[in-house]
């Protein structure tokens, strides 16, 4: 082999694309039923956008970005996440001037400079929605409910959903300061980097690999110091997620890696809490109630999620199960056997779709063969366009039957063996 894909990225074949194109269909449905719309951004990007809206001292924007000049000496990244140029787009295609709450959705492939490892790519996709326009409590509970909702379509039995708050400026600066303070008498059990990193964003300490569990769980969480509106934010998001019977857990620590969120933040895991499933989180989001500000909008709240489909591929429960949501299979193979055979074959091939999946071989390989591989592709039927023959000969593979039949018949006799079933009785 003289290329191979890059380190970090995949290429997602048969059959396995058909797992993901199943998951992908249960998300746009959930979002379709929840009345969200969809949109697309580009996978480009100026830096800036992604350095102002996910943090400057974010991991993501000091290591992780896919950064390069353009022959314009332009910055240019390749979108980390999706966030941001939903935002961007919304201002710059008016829809803030639609009124009124936007709910929008997506897909697509995200790119991170990480280090690959299990549920950790380079390039990866993901689903993910923001409803943008209102900051009150019960959309934090119906985006949350949307999570839930395509998460059982895909079959997991009991995700479950950890939700914290992360608060405002006003709740956000006094606890800082006792961060900070807590921080500094454990100053000797962080490593000096990682150090300077948690004075300048003191929250992430709670998401770092570096710093011991036990140190995490000495330091002051930011639920005893929420006051005011974002104390009042999150007892009404615990109590509408209560009274609509989503099961979610408490997480104190629970801090996300963007920083542009405020109050409600959520992650979303496979198994019950402690117990088995996937240990990162299959989906993650929150509010992001001045991010439309920051990027030129006037102050509009906002609330959304994104999911990582590797990660949800991965911990799918009856993957196989999952992916015969797609009517992939084929059901019809059209055989072209010998010259001047190909015209038929093609107006064949074409009828037959009208009543399901058709391939046609045109390999101009020996009937034999093509029949072989027609018999091993599970289609049910195969019909031998021959140019020796003015009939079509049917092989039906599930009743191990064979029968002439012409052109005009073709399409009622298959239809009427596939109402009989796949066996006479
Ligand atoms: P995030 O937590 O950075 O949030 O990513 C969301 C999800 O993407 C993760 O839970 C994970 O499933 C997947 N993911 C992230 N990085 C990788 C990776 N390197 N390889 C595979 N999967 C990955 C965001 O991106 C926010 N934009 C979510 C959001 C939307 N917040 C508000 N609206």
């Amino acid at each position: 082999m003289k290329y191979s894909r890059l380190r970090g990225t995949q290429d997602i074949v048969p059959p396995q694309i058909d797992t993901w194109r199943a998951v992908e269909s249960v998300f746009a449905r959930t979002f379709d039923r929840f009345g969200y719309q969809w949109i697309r951004t580009p996978i480009i990007e100026s830096t800036d956008l992604f350095v102002r809206a996910v943090g400057e001292q974010s991991d993501i924007v000091t290591k992780e970005m896919y950064t390069f000049s353009d022959r314009g000496g332009r910055s240019i990244t390749l979108r980390p996440e999706n966030t941001a140029p939903v935002i961007r787009a919304y201002l710059e295609n008016g829809l803030h001037r639609r009124g009124g709450v936007q709910r929008l959705c997506y897909t697509g492939p995200m790119f991170r400079y990480d280090r690959p490892q299990a549920g950790r790519y380079r390039q990866f996709y993901q689903v993910g929605a923001e409803a943008i326009g209102s900051d009150h409590p019960a959309i934090d509970v119906e985006m949350i409910q949307l999570v839930v909702d395509a998460f059982v379509g895909l079959g997991f039995t009991a995700p479950h959903v950890r939700v914290n708050s992360v608060g405002t400026e006003l709740s956000r600066a006094p606890y800082r300061e006792r961060l900070l303070a807590a921080m500094e008498t454990n100053a000797d059990a962080i490593a000096p980097d990682s150090l300077r990193r948690y004075r300048l964003n003191p929250l992430r300490i709670f998401d770092a690999k570096d710093v011991d569990n036990s140190l995490k769980s000495e330091l002051p969480v930011i639920s005893d110091y929420l006051v005011g509106r974002d104390a009042e934010h999150f007892n009404a998001v615990c109590s509408l997620l209560r009274d609509a019977g989503v099961h979610f857990v408490h997480d104190e620590r629970l801090v996300r890696g963007l920083d542009y969120y405020t109050n409600t933040v959520f992650e979303m895991y496979s198994g019950a809490p402690g117990g088995g499933g996937a240990q990162s989180a299959l989906c993650g989001g929150g509010r992001y109630d001045s991010l439309v500000e920051e990027c030129g909008g006037a102050p509009t709240a906002a609330i959304g999620f994104s999911a990582g489909l590797e990660r949800i591929i991965a911990a799918l429960p009856d993957a196989r199960a999952t992916a015969q949501i797609i009517d992939g299979a084929v059901e019809y193979c059209v055989l072209c056997v010998g010259d001047g055979a190909a015209a038929q074959s093609l107006r064949t091939a074409a009828q037959l779709r009208a009543l399901g999946n058709t391939t046609c071989d045109l390999s101009g390989r020996s009937r034999k063969k093509q029949l072989a591989a027609a018999h091993k592709s599970g289609a049910r039927f195969a019909v031998v366009v021959d140019a020796q023959s003015d009939t079509l000969e049917v092989h039906d593979f599930s009743r191990n039957e064979q029968f002439d039949v012409s052109a005009d018949e073709l399409p009622g006799s298959l239809m009427s063996r596939r109402e009989t079933g796949d066996a006479p009785a």
